[in-house]
């Protein structure tokens, strides 16, 4: 595995813990080694191993640090040089990786090229990479030794971006040799839509317009932008969060039942959804989606500022660090059932969930009952924290009112699943599971070109008319709120409203 970027954060807070663990699990070969790749000249392999020590003892995605586990690791950690940006740069590379393959038959000479580098270099790595012959390209995906190329989102900044890095990264690469990451795609309740869905008889039949009322996708983060203001002004909630995990858990949600669960037949699917979304032209805009900064206010207690007095923020920014959407999936299952989609930066819960709302019974019989009293049947499938699944529903409360029927009470309780509870663990971070699935050849968790291009379609208008019509007054919500009085109104027109994770 050569990893481009080896110094950054994402490597050390991601990767090398998700191959740590995978270690740990016995689930890499004995064969395998890792190449970092930096621009620091000062590195070298000693000082490397002591980072990524340090990396890993600081890392709460590692169970208990184990010593000799470590002492594994680290003899098959390498590092090298090099600016990526240098085609010249590429012959360093090349000598270490041959020295560190020498030992292998050839055939399993397999090379993971993994770009944790900001997405401003993805062109020229691609471009180089490709040059220097150290990955290329293979026709088919079951031929060895096989080369593989990881980019990390975002994949393109418009739809113009991500179809201008796709033509050029499938000039230089196979499809089966490219994997798009949304690291969203490795959570395990992500994974378990499916498996609710196409696994079980009970959802399915009423998994359309004539059940469901409606479908509320919510994202929504405690943390402001910390130490990524520049990051973040370049991009905005939209980019950041709906452009690839909110569309990607809508397309899980309203796909058709694939014919089998391979990547390809997966992703046909999600295309397919992602394609029949409609259109936000810029006249349906106003009504259909709402924009937000957070304003100074308290988190846990502590007064945190607004999102205009971050640092590297403009003081007059006008980029959303909220945004709700209400998305209609045009299609025979779909129609007419809105998709309210919302994500956000300060809110007041970490949470991130799907809730499928079911329709209200045709007849109300429990007499003083009204149609707006009784809560809807819900079905929540929660992706962090607590990865679970929740079924609302109501149930007559016990008492002596029971003689009375039509004074019968009534509340809501939940039927809870939670994978900690149920399998006595917690999930594996979304890094361990995509990065053991690169290795194994497993691309279903993986963004195809089409589907990265179908995702920017629609959300691409959103980001182009925003930024072409900045607003008299940009909506606020104070940090550690659900969001601002705007996203409600957006709701509430419909008889509905945003639930409280
Ligand atoms: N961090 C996360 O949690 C996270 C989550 C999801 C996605 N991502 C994505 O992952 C990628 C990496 O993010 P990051 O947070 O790790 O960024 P980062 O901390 O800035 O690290 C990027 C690394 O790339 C190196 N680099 C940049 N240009 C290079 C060049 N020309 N040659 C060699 N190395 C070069 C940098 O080296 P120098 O130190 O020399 O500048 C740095 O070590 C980005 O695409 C990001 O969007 C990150």
């Amino acid at each position: 595995m050569i990893i481009f970027g080896a110094l950054g954060d994402l490597s050390r807070r991601k990767l090398l813990p998700a191959i740590y663990e995978l270690m740990h699990q016995h689930l890499v070969d004995e064969q395998f080694q890792v190449l970092g790749v930096g621009r620091d000249p000062g590195q070298t392999d000693d000082t490397f191993r002591e980072q990524m020590r340090q990396a890993l003892s600081a890392s709460d995605e590692v169970g208990r640090f184990d010593e000799a586990l470590w002492q594994d690791l680290c003899t098959r950690l390498h590092f090298v040089s090099a600016d990526l940006t240098d085609a010249g740069d590429y012959a360093a590379i090349g000598e270490r990786l041959t020295q560190i393959e020498a030992k292998c038959p050839p055939e399993q000479r397999n090379r993971l090229f993994y770009l944790a580098v900001p997405p401003s270099v993805f062109e020229p790595i691609v471009t180089n990479l490709s040059k220097s012959g150290l990955a290329p390209r293979t026709r088919t995906a079951d031929g060895r030794p096989w080369a593989r190329i990881v980019v990390e989102k975002p994949f393109g900044r418009s739809l113009e971006s991500a179809q201008h890095l796709n033509a050029l990264l499938l000039s230089m690469f196979a499809e089966h040799q490219t994997y798009r990451i949304d690291h969203y795609l490795g959570k395990e309740t992500v994974q378990n839509v499916l498996v609710l869905r196409f696994a079980n008889s009970i959802f399915e039949p009423i998994w359309n317009r004539q059940w469901i009322h409606h479908v509320q996708i919510t994202a929504a983060e405690t943390v402001g932008v910390e130490e990524r203001g520049k990051y973040y002004e370049e991009a905005g909630v939209v980019r950041d969060m709906f452009q690839n995990h909110l569309l990607q858990l809508l397309s899980l949600t309203a796909m058709e039942p694939p014919a089998q669960m391979s990547a390809n037949a997966v992703r046909d699917e999600k295309v397919k959804v992602l394609r029949s979304v409609r259109w936000l032209t810029p006249d349906a805009i106003p009504d259909n989606a709402v924009r937000a900064q957070y304003t100074a206010g308290a988190m846990d207690g502590k007064q945190v500022p607004g999102y205009r007095q971050e640092k590297d923020v403009a003081a007059d920014s006008n980029v959303p660090t909220f945004a709700a959407v209400r998305l209609f999936v045009d299609n025979w299952r779909w129609n007419g059932v809105p998709f309210y989609l919302r994500s956000g930066k300060r809110l007041a819960r970490r949470e991130s969930e799907i809730a499928v709302q079911f329709r209200s019974p045709p007849h109300l019989m429990f007499g003083h009952l009204t149609r707006e009293a009784m809560r809807p049947n819900t079905l929540v499938m929660r992706v962090q924290p607590n990865e679970g699944v929740a079924l609302n529903f109501e149930v007559k409360v016990p008492g002596a009112a029971v003689a009375l029927t039509s004074n019968i009470e009534i509340a809501p309780v939940d039927m809870e699943f939670d994978y900690a509870n149920a399998f006595g663990e917690v999930s594996a971070p979304a890094y361990e599971t995509l990065l053991l699935d690169v290795m194994i050849g497993e691309a279903t968790l993986f963004t195809r070109s089409d589907e990265v291009e179908a995702a920017w379609r629609v959300i691409d208008p959103l980001i182009q008319h925003w930024e072409a019509n900045p607003p008299k007054r940009m909506p606020g919500y104070a940090a550690g709120t659900w969001g601002p009085r705007e996203a409600d109104e957006l709701i509430e027109e419909d008889g509905v409203e945003w639930r409280e994770p």
